[in-house]
């Protein structure tokens, strides 16, 4: 391979640019002369928005800098590319830039939607005789890559799930019975319960955990809600229970959505999901009397660096540097992808993109609303390690474009 380019989609997370960071120093290793960043996904890289990653990469304090920085350090993008027959001209062009550029191989790291993109160009090359290659590296906090064990992000915003929602549950604790509080903290993750089965974790020796989970995968039902809330406040002086942004109700409509106005979708069809924890919060406390708080952790699970596993880092690092050699060894329309026991191979990008994995039901008891066992034993090595942030004047320093 000449030159190669890589590109950032989707939702961010904690570690996307490490894998960034393995794909671009597995390139060097390989003698790629150019690596190419696309600034803003494939919607960048369509206005030839680029920036040579050499420039900032050669420099081994960079490197470990970007290591350390959250957010997509060459921007990220919700694009969806166009069905080939209905838009022969777009694909054209992003040909026609490749072979401008003398690029040989795409990479894109981003989640099930991103994943389309890779599908998309490498059918199209593989229709129109062309030589370019296209790989997935996996990334999304959801967890809901299909083929894949668990997926970079995943780890991390866990890490940070678990150890915020323990730190919840100490200061939710704090006032005793004449004060209870209902605290509601509000997870991402769509429609898949990956992110908020992670609120498990925070039980231990120190910690009581929380007193019930909501996944997305089961309908929600108010009645049963308070019901678990009227049952528990009877025997306790701090409540604290774990939803997904994407629960929803029998009749499918979105909890966030009740009394709000249609809200806005992204090319792939998903509408902004916020408002869960604060619109149960407020019917709890209508409803009951108690007081309550909502949390919503949003973006912060996603970008909390500073809190990153490292077990995750090292991983997406290695997924990044996996992508490379692939297409190195001449494989594409394929995503690296890495087993239970960490065992890194690629796989056919046609059985991963668009598809949801969701949390078996196994693992859940819907009952108690709790994680069971499996589920704790699968998660638990995932969110192990840490990395320290550089700190400059009591802050982490981050790298960013210039
Ligand atoms: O796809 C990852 C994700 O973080 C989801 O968990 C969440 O629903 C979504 O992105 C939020 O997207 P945005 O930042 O575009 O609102």
């Amino acid at each position: 391979m000449k030159n190669i380019i890589i590109g950032q989609s989707g939702g961010p997370t904690a570690v996307i640019n490490s894998s960034i960071a393995g794909a671009y120093k597995k390139a060097k290793e390989l003698g790629v002369e150019k690596v190419y960043g696309m600034v803003y996904g494939i919607e960048g890289f369509l206005q030839e928005n680029f920036i040579d990653l050499g420039e900032y990469l050669e420099n081994e304090k960079n490197y470990e800098l970007l290591k350390r920085t959250p957010s997509a350090f060459l921007g990220s993008c919700r694009y969806k590319l166009p069905k080939i027959e209905e838009a022969e001209d777009v694909y054209e062009k992003i040909f026609s830039i490749l072979e401008k550029h003398e690029i040989d191989a795409l990479f894109y790291a981003g989640g099930n939607d991103s994943m389309d993109t890779i599908k998309m160009l490498s059918d199209y090359a593989a229709s129109h005789n062309k030589k370019q290659l296209f790989v997935g590296i996996p990334k999304t906090i959801d967890n809901d890559l299909p083929i894949i064990d668990h997926c970079p992000g995943y780890g991390s915003a866990a890490k940070y799930i678990a150890t915020s929602t323990k730190e919840l549950i100490r200061d939710n604790s704090s006032f005793g019975k004449s004060r209870l509080t209902v605290c509601i903290i509000e997870i991402m993750g769509r429609h898949a319960g990956w992110l908020t089965a992670a609120a498990s974790l925070a039980k231990g020796k120190d910690c009581e955990g929380v007193d019930a989970i909501y996944l997305p995968e089961y309908d929600f039902d108010i009645d049963e809600f308070l019901a678990r809330i009227e049952k528990l406040r009877e025997t306790k002086s701090s409540i604290v229970i774990a939803v997904s942004e994407g629960l929803k109700t029998k009749d499918g409509k979105f909890v966030c959505e009740s009394g709000v106005s249609e809200r806005k979708k992204d090319a792939f069809g998903h509408v902004q999901l916020s408002g869960c924890a604060s619109t149960l919060a407020d019917i709890v406390a209508q409803k009951t009397g108690l007081k309550t708080r909502a949390i919503e952790f949003s973006t912060i699970q996603r970008s909390a660096s500073h809190l990153c596993s490292l077990t995750d880092v090292n991983e997406a690092e290695s997924l990044g540097a996996a992508a490379v050699e692939a297409a190195h060894n001449g494989k594409t329309g394929v995503m690296s992808i890495i087993d239970g026991k960490g065992n890194i191979s690629t796989y056919d990008i046609h059985e991963i993109a668009n598809v949801e994995k969701k949390v078996p039901t196994e693992w859940y008891d819907n009952k108690k609303k709790q994680m069971k066992k499996p589920f704790l034993d699968y998660a638990r090595p995932l969110i192990q390690g840490e990395l320290t942030p550089i700190y400059k004047d009591g802050l982490p320093v981050h790298l960013v474009r210039k």
